[in-house]
């Protein structure tokens, strides 16, 4: 089954618990908290103190997408609010072994992060260690943007080699997903849907055909 993990970034942050309770009510599987620097990514969202109150009060998967510009000052800090998955961008990593080697010593899940125009082949030597590779199908920074379809390319690789070498990775996408585009993502592999305003912008009744179109797969 195909999992479901809402951005909070297009959550109300007034109503920050009882959006993500009732995102957890309507079959999310995961909460994807976006961490954005005001370096690697234009705007500023939140840090690690966000991941420590919300597993204080709620025990939900959280999948955390790391924009900045300096992902190895930000590892530990996550690790200890009780992260589950930390997953940085290889376009910002100096020494991305390094980086997974510590997020797996703190037993946390690690995941690596392309942009749209950054090609699967620099993956390489990565696609043996991560837990998950994330398909940015935007240009980070920003929810509500519209889906590059060109990034589906990138699953469809993704999807090809882990069959071939038994790789274990999960595949990720994240931007502009939504009831009308989801399908395609899914029916090539994709594991884990990110969505913003695909999700939290949407009536009941979409959100309702959303969530039982990705758990169908
Ligand atoms: C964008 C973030 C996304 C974003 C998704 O840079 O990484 O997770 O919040 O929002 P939508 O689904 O609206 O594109
Ligand atoms: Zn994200």
């Amino acid at each position: 089954m195909a999992k479901l993990s809402p951005s909070i970034l297009s959550a109300n942050f007034y109503k920050l618990g009882e959006n993500i309770e009732s995102a957890l009510n309507s079959g999310a599987d995961w909460m994807h908290i976006d961490v954005m620097d005001g370096h690697f990514v234009p705007q500023l969202s939140f840090g690690s103190k966000i991941v420590a109150d919300i597993k204080k009060q709620n025990n939900c998967f959280c999948d955390v997408h790391l924009m900045v510009t300096n992902p190895a000052d930000h590892i530990i800090p996550f690790v200890k609010a009780n992260a589950d998955l930390i997953n940085f961008h290889y376009e910002a990593a100096i020494h991305g072994d390094r980086l997974i080697a510590q997020i797996k010593e703190n037993n946390k899940l690690a995941g690596i992060t392309i942009n749209p125009t950054t090609p699967v082949s620099v993956l390489e030597h990565y696609l043996p260690l991560v837990d998950l590779i994330l398909i940015m199908s935007v240009n980070p920074g920003f929810s509500g943007q519209k889906c590059i379809e060109y990034t589906f390319k990138k699953i469809e690789e993704l999807n090809n080699l882990r069959q071939k070498n038994n790789y274990k990775y999960l595949i990720q996408i994240d931007g502009g997903i939504q009831l009308a585009n989801v399908e395609k993502v899914l029916k090539i592999g994709t594991d884990v849907i990110v969505a913003g305003s695909g999700f939290f912008d949407v009536s009941p009744e979409d959100k309702k055909k959303f969530v039982d179109l990705i758990h169908s797969y």
